[in-house]
């Protein structure tokens, strides 16, 4: 059998779960005798929630790639490892299997290591969509440098924050992008960024869309020419560096309440053993099957469910390219049919944007080979979860709601799909290894069924967040310190008769738009950067498609003479200081806002405002000026 450990039945789950409280070192030291060791462990898990310190596997030695790549390129040599579907259509499909995967991967990691990048460096990698990006992100485990991946929708002074915050000393990017109908300038992007990153020694870059970019000499090296030199000389094999369980393998910077990105930090053994322990289990793999998860490998969903937890299964991924509405609204239908995909694995936004297509792409679409369906990113509303169920899984195809975040490295709370029970719009039952509490405002533990509060976990799992990037503290304040002995996770939640949860939502300063995580301060700063602009508060609101929109109340320095034009302007600086994705929805000027006598914003308001509440919108006796509130809701944006 493939996978022993892989949960086939209900009561299968519950003994595993039950296992896993009662004795988790035996119940992890069984799954973790299936990987590759150089060494073995010698404690299975020690934690600390105080100190926010935590280590799985201690005293093992390991490599990632080794688990990833060549166990297969031994036992499965010609299995598709990645399949990739590029942005045109009528372009070829390319796949590398397992053994060619290995390759690219060695001889990229050989390029990197020959230009002095060594176990420990910090490498950040700006790429479209395409298999170098794998090979990229694999060749930096190979050789234990570690990698940060930053998603191409973001700016090059978003770039600088954060190959500064992780002193970088390398960047791999590619000339340029193709994303529909549009190519985006990755090269010249990060040349900006590299102004201001003097830790930056060497750039790679990938041609892929053959625009021109400057190659500056003793710095930009052609990705190509490089490889190509390894080739040439026969230094085609390289080595797995021998990692310690708790090296990090990865930063990956996240937004928080705060206005400044986080580098959460994964590490080696725990991080690759939560990402497998849970594909395998979420999405019933079987050997044989075609994995499509529609993510970017920028976030962390790309990293745990398009790399390292299919690849370290053995599987086929799909990576694809594009976007699912170029050249129509039918391409990932096309892509399923075209590969008989088996899990496709995607974010409610995407249903809800397609669901605004109606059926017709759908129409002459051979979905069949589709065997299990799963959402990630945002609550997924009644009739998106319904509609994915009835026209893309024909009621055959059981949907995975996963619960999880970027700090917990892989999914959290899911049904298992086909196995437990699925519950339209509830994430289920917690993950073996998973135990969730809910607490309300002052920490004390709401306990029994049918309660809503908010959520914490109360042990460590494998896949727990080691770190933020050069700030330690900052870790253990942001999710150790808000209910002491627990881990927080900005998010309330109820759970029902049953013992099912339900995520409702972040309860903290942090957005989900379009499933993409950005925090309100953030917004707000970039907001602030404008000249004109004194002071500004930032919300979220309702939005059909994205879930949450993002609404900026915004102060200038003298109204302004022409609103349109300042508006673009304002969304011009946030494309500038964050990048596309954080462009407020709606910006309404304003002449203050609502605020305590002791100069404290009072968003409550602004969100009930920016809902559309003109009523109820609680206590405002406790404002410094109650008369704002009138002033706003008279110019409230339609
Ligand atoms: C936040 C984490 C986990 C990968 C993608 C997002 C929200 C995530 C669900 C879900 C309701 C969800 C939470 C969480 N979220 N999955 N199935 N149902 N909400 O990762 O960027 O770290 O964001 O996404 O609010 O805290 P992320």
């Amino acid at each position: 059998m493939a996978f022993p450990y892989q949960l086939k039945t209900p009561d299968a789950y519950h003994d595993a779960y039950r296992q896993s409280q009662k004795d988790p070192e035996a119940f992890w030291a069984g799954i973790a005798s299936h990987f590759t060791w150089h060494k073995p462990w010698h404690s299975v898990v020690r934690s600390d929630f105080h100190t926010a310190t935590h280590s799985w596997f201690e005293g093992g030695k390991l490599n990632i790639t080794e688990n990833c790549l060549d166990r297969y390129a031994a036992s499965q040599p010609d299995t598709t490892a990645i399949l990739w579907e590029p942005n045109n259509p009528a372009e070829s499909t390319r796949t590398l299997t397992y053994r060619q995967l290995l390759d690219e991967v060695m001889l990229f990691a050989n390029a990197l290591k020959h230009r002095g990048i060594c176990k420990g460096d910090r490498v950040c990698i700006y790429m479209g969509m395409v298999p170098e990006l794998a090979i990229a992100v694999l060749a930096c485990a190979r050789i234990g440098a570690i990698h940060s991946v930053i998603f191409g929708g973001f700016s090059a002074s978003s770039i600088a924050d954060r190959v500064q915050d992780a002193g970088a000393k390398a960047i791999i990017t590619c000339d340029g992008a193709f994303r529909g109908a549009k190519t985006i300038p990755l090269k010249s992007v990060v040349d900006d960024a590299l102004q201001h990153c003097p830790t930056v020694q060497s750039v790679w870059v990938l041609r892929r869309t053959h625009e021109p970019v400057s190659m500056h000499n003793g710095r930009d090296y052609d990705w190509h020419s490089e490889t190509e030199a390894m080739r040439a000389t026969g230094n085609t094999h390289c080595h797995a560096e021998s990692m310690d369980a708790e090296d990090p393998l990865f930063i990956l910077y996240t937004s928080g309440s705060t206005g400044k990105p986080k580098g959460v930090v994964h590490t080696t053994a725990g991080y690759m053993l939560w990402a497998h322990y849970t594909f395998i289990n979420v999405f019933q793999y079987q050997p044989g099957q075609i994995h499509f998860c529609t993510a970017d490998i920028g976030w962390i969903t790309g990293h745990s469910y398009i790399l390292y937890g299919p690849l370290s299964a053995g599987a086929t991924t799909l990576m694809f390219e594009g976007i699912p509405t170029w050249p129509d609204a039918g391409r990932f239908w096309d892509i399923v049919q075209k590969h008989n995909v088996d899990i496709l694995y995607t974010a409610p936004t995407a249903i809800r944007s397609l669901m605004t297509f109606g059926t017709a792409p759908l129409q002459n679409k051979d979905l069949s080979s589709l065997k299990v369906l799963g959402t990630v990113g945002e609550p997924i509303n009644a009739e998106a979860w319904h509609w994915y169920d009835r026209e893309v899984g024909k009621g055959n195809a059981p949907i995975a709601d996963t619960w999880w975040q970027t700090e917990t490295g892989g999914i959290m709370i899911s049904n298992l799909a086909g196995v437990t029970p699925a519950k339209p719009t509830f994430a289920t039952l917690p993950l073996p290894g998973v135990f969730p509490v809910l607490v309300d405002e002052n920490g004390k533990e709401i306990a029994g069924n049918g309660v809503s509060g908010n959520l914490c976990i109360q042990k460590p799992w494998p896949g727990i967040i080691r770190s933020t990037w050069g700030d330690h503290e900052r870790c253990r304040q942001t999710y150790f310190s808000t209910y002491p002995g627990l881990y927080f996770t900005g998010d309330g939640c109820l759970r029902d008769e049953d013992g099912h949860y339900r995520i409702t939502g972040r309860v903290d300063d942090v957005l989900s738009v379009s499933g993409h995580r950005i925090g309100t301060a953030e917004v707000e700063n970039a907001i602030n950067m404008h000249a004109g602009v004194v002071e500004s508060a930032v919300v979220g609101f309702p939005h059909d498609i994205k879930g949450q929109g993002i609404y900026a109340y915004v102060i200038c320095s003298s109204m302004p003479a022409n609103e349109t034009e300042m508006r673009q302007d304002i969304l011009q600086t946030v494309s500038q200081v964050i990048g596309p994705i954080a462009k407020p929805d709606a910006i309404q000027f304003v002449s203050g806002l609502p605020k305590t006598r002791s100069g404290k914003i009072m968003r409550r308001i602004l969100r009930k405002i920016a809902e559309g509440e003109t009523q109820n919108l609680g206590d405002t006796t406790t404002l410094l000026d109650p008369g704002v509130v009138e002033e706003i809701l008279r110019g409230k944006q339609a």
